[in-house]
């Protein structure tokens, strides 16, 4: 699981450890990565990597990328800044650039959207959820589920969201079926 948030106890890791926590429940190994907490430079935009098949900065991405070509699952999680991923997010995503090109994610991977925000209207959020489907898209990761919060500007709000969270329960089993399809 890839956090944009920089909050490390702030409302989208808690919303990653409920999932962390169901996903646990049924078997599976779970990591959170907080990309804030992390040494990763921004994209340059040399284009080297089209030709070198890599990026020549050797940071934290160097280990995220082998995770990502291991793992079964891929959940991508931000809180919304100014209507977006935020900036630790972005910057994730260039750097995956790569995987365009050579780092080859093996076939059978799926993938999870998780998105908040302190606002109240749901498009915000589908934006977010859309630009992580566009980055499975490229990894040829399929997108098996979404998790989209509204009006949680504070980890407090978080305590109205129960009815919410037992989606998350869902979307561990929905994980399970997928995977066992594809294995
Ligand atoms: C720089 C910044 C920009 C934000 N922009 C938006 C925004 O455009 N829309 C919105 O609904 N919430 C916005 N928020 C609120 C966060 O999405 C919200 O507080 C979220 O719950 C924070 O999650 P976290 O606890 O994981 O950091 C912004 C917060 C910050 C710090």
């Amino acid at each position: 699981m890839i956090s944009g948030s920089p909050n490390v106890e702030g409302s989208t890791n808690k919303v990653l450890k409920l999932l962390e926590k169901e996903l646990e429940q049924i078997g599976f190994e779970t990591e959170i990565e907080i990309l804030d907490r992390c040494k990763i430079g921004f994209c340059k935009g040399c284009k080297k990597c089209e030709v070198d098949l890599k990026c020549n900065q050797r940071d934290d991405m160097d280990r995220i990328i082998e995770n990502i070509k291991t793992t079964d699952l891929l959940v991508l999680a931000s809180p919304s800044y100014w209507g977006d991923i935020t900036a630790q997010m972005k910057v994730f995503i260039d750097r995956c650039t790569p995987f365009c090109y050579n780092e080859t994610v093996p076939d059978g991977k799926i993938g999870i959207s998780v998105s908040i925000r302190a606002g109240i209207r749901e498009s915000e959020n589908i934006h977010l959820l859309e630009c992580f489907e566009h980055y499975f898209g490229h990894l040829k990761i399929k997108p098996v589920g979404r998790f989209s919060l509204t009006q949680v500007n504070k980890p407090i709000d978080l305590e109205n969201k129960k009815e919410e969270f037992k989606k998350l329960k869902d979307l561990a089993i929905v994980v399970k079926n997928e995977l066992e399809i594809i294995r």
